[in-house]
């Protein structure tokens, strides 16, 4: 059991970590590049080190140059491997399923192990697109319907391109496709209804790959990348998340959250945030290949709003601390468009709803046009009123941490079963809400 002991008065100034999603990419694009990459500010979180390590048996050479400073050694298009390989996602949804894409368009063939949450995630999404494409890749088929790791990829030398309007709103199954493109004749199209996660495509256009964007579509086709030489990674939006809502939901408080990355498919939770009434501001701003900046936060009384579905990629990560920015909020907040949040680490519409209801918070989740909604009826200042609880981390790495932010603000001490799964995007975690603390 680890106990929160509550914050207040917060005056402080931090860096978030590197973000995860741009260390996954960086470090497989640079594996397949010519040229050796030198990536600064790399995340070194238990995800990002699952496909550091698959890199590694896929007999790329990789060394450390500092804490998170990392050289890759790129070997080309083809990596250098003959017959088989096995390797393993460990829990990391974005390495199984990008490096998917990747590996499709190799000449030997391998198997994709997953370990516990990963095991019972759908691959179907990613296995389907890359099949129409020749690809000869599988899930396990457990359950019937759904595909789930271990994915086994035998190589083909029939891939070929295709024109793929995007069922879900997912920058793992967009990249995985795009990857898969680089190796496949002709010209793939791809069509986002709503735009997520753009990290790929800003990335191959730094390693000079053949993709654009026109016309609402990302168009790519077979590209040899050549390394850029050095990259620098921003810190990750969605950790720097737990501390702006941190500093908007505790009182009399202001945090400056430095080097953040500020991609505006990303930052959905600013504007949802500032139409609830938050106080944050974005200062010297830096455009390099993805935008970054420093953040202020200062406190503020939140009031409910209503959250339509063609925000939630823009935030899809933060969906948990924004469930929380509710219950403190005045009044009701509703969301539409949330049954992604059902197919992550864990069914964190589940993991929020058990927990901000032991708090008390008046919060209902329902199946809503073939999708899921939730209504959270704030408590707002009342929260400050509760007794000491339990939480469930629900082994859920965002789901633990907004039940801490969610402690810290609340005035008094609680306590969370579990915060080991934080080790997966955001190691130094406790250590930064330590360092917030008055000395
Ligand atoms: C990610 C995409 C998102 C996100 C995940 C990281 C990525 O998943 O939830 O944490 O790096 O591409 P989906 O693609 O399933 O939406």
């Amino acid at each position: 059991m680890y106990k929160i002991r509550p914050i207040d008065k917060i005056r402080g100034e931090i860096y978030p970590p590197p973000d995860k999603s741009i260390s996954h990419r960086t470090v497989l694009l640079s594996a397949i590049s010519k040229g050796d990459t030198e990536i600064a500010n790399f995340l070194r979180s238990n995800d990002t080190l699952a496909t550091l390590d698959c890199i590694k048996r896929l007999g790329v050479e990789v060394k450390y140059l500092g804490t998170n400073k990392l050289l890759v050694k790129g070997c080309g298009k083809y990596l250098p491997i003959q017959g088989k390989v096995e390797l393993n996602a460990q829990e990391s949804g974005t390495t199984i399923r990008i490096i998917s894409g990747l590996l499709v368009g190799q000449k030997f063939s391998s198997t994709i192990y997953a370990e516990k949450s990963l095991r019972n995630r759908p691959m179907k999404r990613v296995t389907q697109p890359l099949r129409m494409m020749g690809a000869n890749i599988y899930g396990e088929n457990r359950e019937g319907k759904e595909e789930l790791p271990p994915i086994l990829i035998e190589p083909t030398d029939k891939l070929k391109s295709i024109h793929y309007s995007m069922p879900v709103g997912s920058a793992q199954v967009k990249s995985a496709i795009i990857l898969a493109a680089l190796f496949a004749k002709g010209k793939t199209k791809i069509r986002e209804f709503i735009a997520s996660r753009d990290h790929t495509e800003r990335l191959l256009k730094l390693f000079r790959a053949n993709i654009e964007e026109k016309k609402g579509y990302i168009l790519c086709s077979e590209s040899q990348l050549i390394t850029p030489g050095k990259i620098f990674i921003p810190g990750d939006f969605s950790s720097a998340a737990f501390f702006i809502v941190l500093g908007t939901i505790s009182s009399d408080s202001q945090i400056l959250i430095k080097d953040v990355g500020i991609n505006s498919t990303r930052i959905g939770l600013i504007r949802i945030l500032k139409k609830m009434g938050a106080n944050i501001k974005i200062l010297r701003r830096k455009n390099y290949f993805e935008p970054h900046a420093d953040i202020l936060v200062k406190s503020s009384n939140l009031k409910g709003i209503t959250i339509d579905a063609k925000y939630i990629p823009t935030m899809i990560d933060e969906m948990p601390i924004i469930f929380v920015c509710a219950a403190f909020a005045k009044g009701e907040t509703t969301i539409f468009g949330l049954k992604e949040l059902k197919v992550k680490e864990t069914d964190r519409i589940n993991s929020m709803v058990y927990n901000l209801k032991k708090a008390g918070v008046d919060i209902k989740a329902n199946p809503f046009d073939d999708d899921w909604m939730v209504k959270i009826k704030g408590r707002g200042k009342d929260i400050f009123n509760l007794k000491s609880l339990e939480f469930r981390s629900f082994s859920d790495h965002r789901t633990t941490m907004s039940m801490i932010i969610f402690s810290l603000a609340t005035g008094n001490t609680h306590y969370i079963d579990d915060i080991d799964c934080i080790n997966k995007s955001f190691p130094e975690f406790i250590y930064i809400v330590d360092s917030l603390r008055k000395k």
